[in-house]
């Protein structure tokens, strides 16, 4: 492997690793590996964009590292493919997967079926869900440059590629044309794919600082609102001049992550590497802080109800949360069925009902709570989740969600009106 390939496979993908705002302070030295067959290759091809930490904290059963590896080698792992079952054999013999919480189901009244689909290339790592005007399905294939696209009708998957190689298309949703807008995660610039022509369209972000946006939303002023974790920035896209105006989070590294519009049009977004929640002015920019009572809390993802309630999913504590936006003021939080080290992270509200997902559990658990009474009902996800790191919901209430580490899409139909009455 000479250093004039390396060179740019790291400057590809430095940025794009999510800084993990707890691990800071910790001792950073650079992991041992385990002497063995495939040693040398991981020695040197994993450790090319992150560091081999990455790897040994990593714990996985085969199945599973067959889908990192394949992840890895679709970014640009050097792995040559007569070397691929050596090193899975490595890395599943020296890093088994380590015991996760069990996930707690909750028996309710409410009722789900969940549905899955193996996404068509290995390792796509399926990121973010999207739902479209059509009634179709997208997500985005985070670590193949994938916009794939899921028709329910014909069960049919069509995978679309991003002209720029390795863009790691991320955020994903889509305006009232039909486009597909998405946040390229590792090429700092944010796209729109146009499904009819194949065409994508790219807005660099002004500041190279700029490198990794995240999450997207359009708000009803029809601008685009976005964040970017690493750069600890927050944007707005004018989709009609293709403008780009950036503002910095007030909190240094506090890593601006999930997003909402609230009812007023204004944009919410969380800061995961620090405890608080956060409203930027849709015409300045100016952004204002809601600080959480827990100073460990590191909300990942929001959700938003009717009013403007913002419900966070505590990634670091195991909690959900419900922010006042109107009082400025937590009206409470409620540890997640699977307990503290469930992860709760894709999140989203059907009406005054919040779902989301418990991501560390296993496996990954479905949990709907219901704020009026205040109770908690949860669902194994068949395939496992492999952390579910999004979720949206359809107008008629049901919901898409993505299963990044197990390569699935999955559709939950939220029964209606049926078991509801017995217990009320
Ligand atoms: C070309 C760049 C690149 C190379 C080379 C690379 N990785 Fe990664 N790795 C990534 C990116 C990007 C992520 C995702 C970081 C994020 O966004 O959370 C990642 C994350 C991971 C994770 C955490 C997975 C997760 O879902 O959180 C593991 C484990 C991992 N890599 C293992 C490996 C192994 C094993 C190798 C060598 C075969 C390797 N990586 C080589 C880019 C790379």
């Amino acid at each position: 492997m000479s250093t004039k390939l390396l060179l740019p496979l790291m400057l590809v993908s430095f940025f794009c690793l999510a800084p993990r705002a707890w691990s800071q302070g910790q001792n950073q030295s650079e992991a041992q590996l385990p002497e063995g067959s495939g040693k040398e290759i991981v020695q040197v091809a994993c450790a090319v964009c992150h560091s081999l930490n990455q790897v040994s904290n990593a714990g996985h059963n085969r199945e599973d590292w067959d889908t990192v590896l394949h992840q890895m080698v679709n970014v640009g792992a050097p792995v040559p493919p007569d070397k691929f079952s050596t090193v899975l054999d490595y890395l599943a013999k020296n890093f088994p997967a380590k015991p996760l919480p069990p996930g707690v189901t909750v028996p309710g009244s409410a009722d789900v079926s969940i549905k899955e689909w193996v996404v068509p290339t290995p390792g796509s790592r399926p990121h973010d869900p999207m739902f479209a005007p059509d009634g179709t399905a997208w997500y985005s294939g985070h670590m193949a440059n994938i916009l794939g696209h899921f028709d329910p009708k014909t069960q049919q998957f069509t995978e679309y590629h991003p002209k720029m190689a390795n863009s790691g298309p991320h955020g994903i949703i889509s305006d009232k044309d039909g486009n597909v807008w998405f946040t390229a995660n590792f090429k700092g610039y944010i796209g729109k794919f146009n499904p009819k022509t194949g065409e994508t369209t790219e807005y660099r972000m002004p500041d190279p600082q700029a490198k990794d946006p995240h999450t997207l939303l359009f708000a009803p002023n029809g601008y685009l609102y976005f964040t970017v974790q690493s750069a600890n920035m927050v944007g707005r896209l004018d989709p009609k001049t293709g403008e780009i105006k950036l503002a910095t989070s007030p909190t240094p590294k506090s890593n601006p992550y999930g997003m909402v519009i609230s009812s007023k049009g204004v944009p919410i977004f969380c800061e995961f590497g620090s405890n608080k929640i956060a409203s930027i002015d849709p015409d300045t920019l100016e952004i204002h802080e809601w600080i959480l009572p827990h100073e460990d809390s590191r909300p990942r993802r929001i959700a938003i109800t009717p009013d403007d309630a913002v419900w966070y999913s505590d990634y670091s504590r195991g909690y959900l949360g419900r922010l006042d936006t109107k009082a400025g003021k937590v009206t409470g939080e409620w540890p997640s069925p699977s307990g503290p080290k469930s992860q709760p992270y894709g999140i989203t509200a059907i009406g005054n009902i919040i779902w989301y997902v418990e991501s560390n559990s296993q496996p990954n658990m479905l949990v709907r709570f219901d704020p009026k009474t205040d109770k908690f009902q949860s669902w194994p996800i068949p395939g496992g989740g492999g952390v579910v790191r999004n979720m949206v919901h359809t107008p008629d209430g049901n919901l898409w969600l993505t299963e990044s580490g197990v390569n699935r899409l999955a559709f939950v139909e939220v029964k209606k009106g049926q078991k509801v009455s017995l217990n009320r």
